[in-house]
């Protein structure tokens, strides 16, 4: 079977209109959401809509839950299961200090015992498919880590994500992708493995890790093409393979990220929601850090159109971008 590529779920940057943008180009076999907290979804604050709005492919769209109490989880499972969607995930791998202090994220990795009845509860609660995505836990204990995951599966997980590094090592140090194929051949069910994936050619050779899908995440922003690239590079004369141009015009595709972020995402999100899409796209040009900047003193959506408009007119040379000459993540 053909591994799967994924878009990794990314608070405040795995939302509808990122979705859009990459189905542009297509080729993003499944979505996951940016976390939704469970006793948020639960309460219906205001903004739930938009968390799980579940356009424009639902079929392919993973709801992804952060939360620490069970029973919170659950009800939000319940109510998930629902929505028409390819499964839901719990999120027992975020590391930022307040989702550990809370009890969530990676903090589940540290209680097995109650992970495990975690699962049990939820299993009962939904026959879609349902997956965790969890780092290599506290400390880089491999042996432990394949325990934890094999008492998820005794409880019923379908789907296991790896991020191989440990919970202190945010982004640091590189991701262990040797575990993600050896956690495989330990487990009955799928893993997938995620972490640092460069450009298209990396995502190729990732392919041969041994696992049944490849999450990206950050490149995915800087460039929501790659998954369409990656399927040209690795089926060159296939006729099925996604259209893809010769070449980006970064002007276009993030005025066109702008138009989507105001149609699909409320007025509140707006400016952060730009800010943190541009902090990755903009390693597409020269002045990365200069534009990035200055985007982030903007607090409308029109401003920001206006200011990378602006650098393209003065940096004509960098509006495109020619997929098969860049030595960039092309
Ligand atoms: C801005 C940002 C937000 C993230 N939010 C989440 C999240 O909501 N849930 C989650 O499981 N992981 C989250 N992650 C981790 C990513 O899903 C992924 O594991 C990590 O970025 C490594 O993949 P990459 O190197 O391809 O970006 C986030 C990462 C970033 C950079």
């Amino acid at each position: 079977m053909a591994v799967s590529f994924l878009l990794a779920p990314m608070a405040e940057l795995s939302h509808r209109a990122l979705r859009e943008l990459i189905e542009i180009f297509g080729a993003c076999d499944e979505y996951f959401t940016e976390m939704i907290s469970a006793p948020a979804l639960i309460r219906g604050g205001p903004f739930e809509a938009w968390y799980t709005d579940p356009g424009p492919c639902p079929q392919r769209l993973v709801y992804q839950l952060v939360g620490s109490d069970p029973e919170h989880l659950a009800t939000a499972v319940s109510l998930l299961t629902t929505q028409e969607c390819a499964g839901i995930d719990l999120n027992m791998g975020c590391s930022a200090p307040a989702i550990v202090r809370a009890g969530a994220g990676v903090r589940w990795m540290a209680s097995p015992d109650r992970a495990g009845a975690l699962i049990k509860l939820l299993r009962k609660r939904t026959t879609r498919r349902l997956s965790v995505k969890l780092r290599i836990g506290m400390e880089d204990d491999f042996a432990y880590l394949v325990e934890f995951c094999k008492r998820l599966e005794s409880e019923g997980v379908d789907r296991i994500t790896l991020h191989p590094r440990t919970a202190r090592e945010k982004f640091k140090r590189r991701p262990r992708w040797e575990y993600v194929g050896l956690l495989r051949s330990a487990l009955h069910i799928p893993v997938v493995g995620n972490g640092d994936i460069a450009d298209a050619r990396e995502l190729l050779r990732r392919v041969g890790e041994g696992c049944d899908g490849i999450m990206v995440g950050r490149l995915a922003i800087r460039a929501p093409w790659i998954f369409a690239r990656a399927r040209h590079l690795e089926n060159p004369g296939a006729e099925n393979r996604p259209l893809l141009p010769e070449s980006i015009d970064l002007e276009e595709l993030g005025l066109r990220f702008l138009e989507l972020l105001a149609r699909y995402q409320p007025r509140e999100f707006h400016k952060s929601r730009a800010h943190r899409f541009f902090t990755y796209f903009c390693a597409n040009f020269t002045w990365a850090t200069y534009l990035t900047t200055r985007l982030g003193r903007e607090t409308e959506l029109s401003a920001m159109a206006a200011l990378l408009s602006a650098y393209c007119r003065d940096h004509p040379e960098e509006r495109t971008l020619r997929l098969t000459a860049s030595p960039g993540p092309a």
